[in-house]
């Protein structure tokens, strides 16, 4: 079989280490994009007066069939003819339609620059998807949130209970990490919106190429800087392979709060069957094994970006064969990021919040610092007022005892500043109802900030 390069050499690579090397089987996945980098290449070369009108107009036939013919039935794109990449698999099957004039597309042209394309239009065309799965997890903690109501739950700092929050207030706070991870998906489309055509395999072309044309036409907003950079360069993988091990370290870390607060030592969240797993033992285990699975694949979204980085550090300027290995640590990253979103969606959907349970782990000594702001309230310095209440959570710790359970007069013992009001000022609802600011799980705060998530993630579905 000829190749794109068999005329420097007397005989065919050997079969066996030619297939080992081909990489059509993880690049035809770049099949759509690679064809409208070849139509828009092939007028720019008509633009150019490089190709006759006759043959621009053949080979745009020819890939628009083929394009069409791809789309319409994805096992077109078939390796049953021993291609190389899908760049050779576009090629051959144009020159089969369209003859000599299919032979003159790669005027000018590198496949250095042209799989530096095809992956960006793929990541400008791909990435939308992943942000839209997002505002779909996104949505589902906002439904959580509507069906949580106004019941509260301790926050946690060390694994120990810390303040009261609203329930709402918590799955917030997972909002507000997947909402970055979109936003750092719109840094990687900006990274990405950069032409590299016009650099040839590293030095540039030789044609009049309107390069700025060209990036109009593919819909990019600017122009590769320089050609050896391009035909080296693979930083927008490493920025995607960040900014979804970021993503998966959220999702990982959601997904860990849920696996504790589904425990029987918890019982927060009830998780649905449909989305629980059993034990082929042990009759009595309701597993979350989904969620156990998406902390599990993080770390293989992370170890694609640390091989991904191994494997370039070394590498000299321009093009090396290395830089093929990107695309396997791209699509799977891809798919694993979008299964672990959806996941976490469904079984954030089956989630039942025990309302009850979390309001009682609510109260107790977790609203020492009620206690505390109520003696500032009365005029003692804050630095005072700990120590008082420090000592006297230590008494209430030995008798096992809690501030509800405390009369007036052991208030007053530890301070003459406690009145009557002390009661209600130190109840797990004054507690959120006191927060004051924007971001605080005070209950306009909450409300306000339920509402934008809600306006947030519509703009992302339309
Ligand atoms: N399949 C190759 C890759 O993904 C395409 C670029 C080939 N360039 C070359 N000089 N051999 O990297």
């Amino acid at each position: 079989m000829a190749h794109l390069w068999s005329g420097r050499f007397a005989g065919d690579p050997d079969a066996e280490l030619f297939a080992w090397g081909s990489s059509f089987r993880v690049d035809r996945r770049l099949f759509e994009d690679d064809v409208r980098g070849s139509l828009a290449w092939a007028a720019g070369l008509a633009r150019a007066g490089v190709l006759t009108r006759e043959d621009a107009e053949a080979i745009e036939r020819g890939l628009r069939e083929i394009l069409e013919k791809g789309l319409a039935d994805p096992s077109f794109v078939s390796d049953e003819h021993g291609d190389e990449d899908i760049h050779a698999f576009v090629e051959r099957e144009l020159v089969s339609r369209v003859g000599d004039a299919g032979r003159r597309l790669h005027t000018g042209r590198s496949r250095n620059e042209q799989v530096a394309v095809d992956l960006r239009l793929y990541l400008k065309r791909r990435l939308p998807e992943i942000q839209r799965t997002i505002a779909g997890t996104v949505a589902e903690l906002v439904a959580l949130a509507d069906r949580a109501g106004d019941a509260l739950m301790p926050s946690y700092t060390h694994l120990r209970r810390a303040q009261p929050v609203f329930v709402a207030h918590f799955l917030l706070s997972h909002c507000a990490s997947l909402r970055r991870d979109a936003a750092r998906l719109d840094a990687v489309l900006h990274e990405a919106d950069e032409l590299p055509l016009g650099s040839g395999a590293i030095a540039g072309t030789s044609y009049p190429i309107d390069v700025a044309g060209l990036a109009k036409d593919l819909g990019f907003g600017r122009i590769a800087r320089n050609s050896i950079d391009v035909s080296g360069d693979r930083d927008i993988v490493s920025s995607f392979l960040h900014a979804a091990s970021l993503g998966m370290v959220h999702l990982s870390r959601m997904s860990e709060d849920f696996i504790l607060f589904t425990s029987e030592e918890f019982r927060f969240f009830e998780l649905a069957d449909r989305t629980a797993t059993g034990s082929s033992l042990m009759p009595q285990k309701k597993n979350p094994d989904p969620l156990e699975l998406v902390r599990g694949k993080s770390g293989r979204v992370i170890g694609h970006l640390t091989g991904w980085l191994t494997t370039m550090k070394g590498l000299p300027a321009g093009y090396n064969k290395d830089l093929q290995e990107d695309k396997e640590a791209v699509f799977d990253t891809e798919d694993t990021w979008i299964g672990c979103l959806r996941a976490v969606s469904s079984v954030l959907e089956g989630l039942t919040p025990n309302a009850d349970v979390t309001t009682r782990a609510a109260s107790g000594l977790l609203l020492a610092t009620d206690v505390a702001d109520y003696l500032v309230g009365k005029g003692l310095p804050f630095r005072d007022a700990h120590e008082v209440v420090g000592a006297l959570v230590r008494k209430l710790v030995e008798e096992k005892r809690s501030f509800d359970e405390l009369s007036l007069a052991e208030w007053r013992a530890h301070s003459p500043l406690f009145g009557d009001d002390v009661r209600t000022a130190v109840t797990p609802l004054a507690s959120v109802r006191k927060k004051h600011t924007p971001q605080s799980t005070s209950p306009a705060a909450v409300a306000a900030a339920l509402a934008e998530t809600r306006e947030w993630v519509a703009s992302l579905r339309t």
